[in-house]
């Protein structure tokens, strides 16, 4: 069936949307006046779409699949290879499961402890600093929880080495040259040592406590019967800790917003746990940090009188759909509090990806990004007092990931 969904002109797409970043598909969306629009890119055909029904049918795993999806520069920086993302299916499911099995209240619990550790070691040392970068300074704190968290042991010498080349997977994918180059190199680094960490805790060296993805995961049994991989098995534990190191792009947003909207920061002041909810959901419809999700139409199927055709590559505005403005209202407004009546959909709140975390590709840590960044903001606002100095804070909705360009510095830290 033919159709009436547009199509963007030109033989291909990248680089707009490589210039574009975070607004490609959400501006075409507007100018085109659709949600679904066709465009070509990687020199092939391609379907953007965004919007609450658009995500319910990204997430229909009838409708989509994801394995060879992700473009190798993202598989050998982000991702790793043969790790959750890439699966479908049962395979997918029980993958999974695996990974939800470790996001237990007791082991969020443990969580908010170790990071609540972490913060006032750190306040401990900035006190004694003229001043601090906070990006750096969080991706260490970050690294710290995410290797405890995990039951994954790091010597104190090599912690801020293994922060950097945590930061370059997840800084690297879109990058050119050699910061791409960087990243490629940091993965295959860290891979090989965790896979050495996942052997000695089989051959019986080392015993991570039960429930810790470490153990989990080293024990963990595919469909077959068998032990994950080790190569594996490396892949998924760092799809543990790479992304709680990201967490820091986040806390950095919130101090943004705790700068920039003071009547939110007396408001968090109060300490009541809804409104600092609210306002780290807010933080994370706001700010921009994963642009878009990726998968491939399984089989045909017509939607708004357009057929989806095996094998296209579809891309998910995630960005777009938290400032969509017909769910959204006002999506340029920091305003927390808008979470106060939201209906808790699957499809309209998506900065971690939509649907349901066992049967389908959402964000297994986002439970574990919430309570780590609650944590962080109480921080923040309640237990230290610092001054900003003049700098730089302004952010590029081009650039993946965005962040504060000064990396937020901070003076004369002092513990309350
Ligand atoms: C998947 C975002 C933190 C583990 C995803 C997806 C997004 C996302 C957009 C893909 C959704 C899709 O493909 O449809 C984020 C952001 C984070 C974050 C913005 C903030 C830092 C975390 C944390 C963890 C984690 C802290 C682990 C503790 C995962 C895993 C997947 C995933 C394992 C793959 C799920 C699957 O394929 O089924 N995340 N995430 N993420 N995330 Fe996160």
């Amino acid at each position: 069936m033919s159709n009436s969904v547009p199509k963007e002109e030109g033989l291909d797409h990248s680089l707009n949307l490589l210039r574009e970043g975070y607004l490609y598909i959400l501006n075409r969306r507007q100018s085109f006046h659709s949600d679904v629009f066709e465009t070509r890119l990687l020199g092939k055909k391609a379907i953007c779409m965004g919007g609450k029904e658009a995500a319910d049918i990204f997430y229909d795993n009838s409708k989509f699949k994801r394995q060879g999806v992700a473009p190798n520069r993202v598989a050998e920086t982000l991702f790793g290879k043969n790790g959750v993302q890439s699966l479908d299916g049962d395979a997918h499911k029980h993958r999974k499961e695996m990974f939800m099995s470790i996001m237990t209240p007791k082991r969020l619990e443990k969580l908010n402890e170790i990071v609540a550790k972490e913060w006032e070691m750190a306040l401990y040392k900035w006190q004694r600093m003229d001043e601090i970068e906070l990006y750096e300074e969080t991706l260490e704190i970050m690294c710290r929880t995410a290797c405890e968290w995990a039951g994954v042991p790091v010597e104190e010498k090599d912690m801020k080495k293994l922060a950097h080349d945590l930061r370059a997977m997840f800084e690297s994918a879109t990058a050119i040259g050699p910061a791409h180059w960087a990243g490629r190199h940091a993965r295959n680094q860290v891979e090989k040592w965790m896979g050495n960490i996942i052997d000695e805790v089989r051959g019986g060296k080392l015993n991570p406590e039960e429930g810790t993805a470490l153990y989990t995961f080293a024990w963990h049994h595919d469909l077959e019967g068998n032990l994950l991989d080790t190569k594996i098995a490396s892949v998924e534990v760092i799809n543990i800790l790479r992304p709680i190191v990201a967490i820091s792009v986040y806390i950095n947003f919130s101090t943004l917003a705790v700068h920039h909207y003071p009547e939110e920061r007396e408001k968090l002041k109060s300490g009541d746990r809804k409104i600092a909810q609210m306002f780290v959901q807010e933080v994370r419809r706001f700010y921009p940090f994963f642009p878009f999700a990726a998968a491939e139409v399984k089989e045909d199927f017509t939607w708004k009188d357009y057929t989806f055709e095996k094998g296209t590559l579809t891309l998910l505005d995630l960005y777009g759909t938290n400032h969509d403005i017909n769910i959204w209202g006002n999506p340029e407004v920091f305003q927390p509090s808008r979470f106060e009546n939201w209906d808790g959909s699957p499809f309209s709140f998506i900065p971690q990806g939509g649907g349901d975390y066992y049967l389908g590709h959402r964000c297994a840590g986002e439970w574990v990004t919430i309570e780590i960044m609650k944590v962080s903001l109480d921080f923040l606002v309640n237990k230290m007092t610092y001054d900003i100095p003049e700098q730089d804070l302004s952010y590029s909705k081009v650039s993946i990931p965005s962040l504060p360009k000064s990396n937020f510095i901070m003076k004369n830290v002092q513990r309350l």
